[in-house]
């Protein structure tokens, strides 16, 4: 069975609250639990934190054992020099998720230091942009 992890940046812990006109009124936990029950066929684990170091140690603690990592580094996407090194520096792919398309908002929003280094880029389809990552594990 694929090991998959979920991994999620700052602010993200408060979805279903936070600026729901962008983000959606649902939780990630309740979207978690049913995306969990529908693909079975996954060991799928899900890692939150708003700290920066927390989301680069979970990268390297998962990055050469695990099958893939959907990663929304959220905040840190646009500023993290070293969220972008820890992706190279590891051999398991990512996949790089937004909720929003970010390139339809703010111009400090359209720079990634992830992209350059995913496997691939999933943005704009709400928390649907995370199973569409996770189908690309099939
Ligand atoms: C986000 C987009 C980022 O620009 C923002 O800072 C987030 C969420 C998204 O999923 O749309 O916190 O990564």
């Amino acid at each position: 069975m694929k090991k998959i992890i979920i991994i999620n940046g700052p602010n993200l812990n408060l979805l279903g609250k936070r600026e729901p006109g962008i983000y959606g009124a649902q939780s990630f936990e309740d979207f978690y639990k049913d995306l969990k029950h529908t693909y079975k066929g996954f060991e799928l684990s899900y890692f939150q934190s708003n700290i920066e170091g927390e989301l680069i140690d979970k990268l390297q603690a998962v990055g050469f054992s695990y099958d893939g990592i959907i990663l929304n580094a959220a905040a840190y996407t646009h500023t993290s020099v070293g969220i972008g090194d820890a992706i190279k520096a590891i051999e398991t792919p990512v996949i790089e998720v937004h909720i929003s398309n970010t390139f339809a908002r703010e111009e400090f929003r359209h720079q990634s230091y992830i992209s350059p280094n995913a496997k691939g880029v999933i943005l704009g389809f709400g928390l649907q942009s995370y199973e569409l990552a996770l189908q690309s594990f099939l």
